[in-house]
């Protein structure tokens, strides 16, 4: 794995400092992380729920783990968790008070050298345009992707393929197996944590596998694209039965023309946001929608 080349130290007394995170520091760097993708943390149930899903990279990966700080507070996190042969940039954030000071390319910095001896790599980019600068300046292709997001319209829908089952603990051994094949690592501990949270997950025997996170497609793998596209109807049909939800789907790419037929013949709007950084060669990652958090 190629570092991102640092700039010059910074020496000024209100320059970002990195150092590994720790446990104590999930609170601060949940919130600064928060507020960087502007997600919102009022109520208690979400600001647990961010707190866990920031804990859990830290606890599976601590190597990958670390936090800018400014003076005594902490205004920035980044976390790279390796999978098998596959490094995956899990979290970038910094605070918004304090972007555009360096911070952002130290974090990636460090968190490129955890790791550096797997060969391919994966990060599911923001829009930000600090971000996509920065994982270009460090080697990854970037790919740019499509949203979809919008009500469904359910006249659309066709019949359920009949091979479509719900899935859990007991399918994590044969999904790995499709995860590796489409990207060179598999998702078991990432579907177990997921499981944990409420997400529901769905198989197509041994074809491909669906998840879906409330209303949003988390992530799809799958061998062909008969049984990928199955597997985003049938999620999409689940997600718009999930009350007010709206269903979206996003981190599409160009290759993945299967799914955006599915989304258009669905109703739903597409719209040109993000990209996916590659390095190396993970795998095809077609027909494959990725998990935003862990590639
Ligand atoms: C993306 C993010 C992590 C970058 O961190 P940062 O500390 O703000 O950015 P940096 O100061 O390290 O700048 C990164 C690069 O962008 C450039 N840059 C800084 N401000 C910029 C701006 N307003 N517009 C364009 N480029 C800018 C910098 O010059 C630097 O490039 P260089 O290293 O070639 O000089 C941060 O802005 C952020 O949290 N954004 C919102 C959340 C997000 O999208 N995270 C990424 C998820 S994949």
């Amino acid at each position: 794995m190629i570092a991102l080349p640092p700039h010059e130290a910074p020496d000024a007394p209100d320059a970002p400092q990195i150092r590994p995170m720790t446990a104590a520091d999930v609170p601060a760097a949940s919130a600064a992380s928060a507020a960087a993708f502007d997600i919102d943390i009022v109520d208690e149930p979400g600001r647990r729920s961010w707190e866990k899903r920031v804990a859990y990279s830290l606890q599976t990966d601590p190597g990958g783990a670390f936090v800018a700080r400014i003076g005594d507070r902490v205004v920035g996190v980044v976390q790279a968790v390796v999978r098998e042969r596959l490094w995956c940039l899990s979290l970038l954030a910094v605070d918004p008070g304090a972007q555009s000071r360096s911070a952002g390319r130290l974090l990636l910095h460090r968190a490129l050298a955890y790791g550096a001896d797997v060969d391919a790599g994966i990060i599911i980019s923001s829009n930000d345009p600090r971000a996509l600068r920065l994982y270009a300046a460090a080697g990854f292709r970037m790919v740019p992707t499509f949203d979809a997001e919008g009500p469904l319209d359910r006249r659309a829908l066709p019949p359920t393929d009949p091979a479509i089952a719900g899935a859990g603990e007991d399918d994590l051994d044969d999904l790995a197996e499709i995860s590796r094949a489409l990207r060179g690592a598999e998702h078991t501990a990432e579907l177990r944590f997921g499981l944990s949270r409420g997400v529901r997950i769905v198989r197509h025997g041994d074809r491909g596998f669906a998840v879906l996170d409330f209303g949003r497609v988390w992530l799809l793998a799958a061998r062909d694209e008969e049984a990928a596209s199955a597997l985003l109807w049938h999620v999409l049909e689940l997600a718009g039965a999930d009350g007010d939800r709206t269903p979206s789907v996003r981190w599409i790419t160009g290759e993945q023309q299967w799914a955006i037929d599915v989304v258009l013949r669905a109703g739903m709007r597409l719209s040109a946001n993000g990209a996916i950084g590659i390095r190396g060669r993970p795998g095809p990652l077609a027909p494959y929608l990725p998990s935003p958090p862990f590639g």
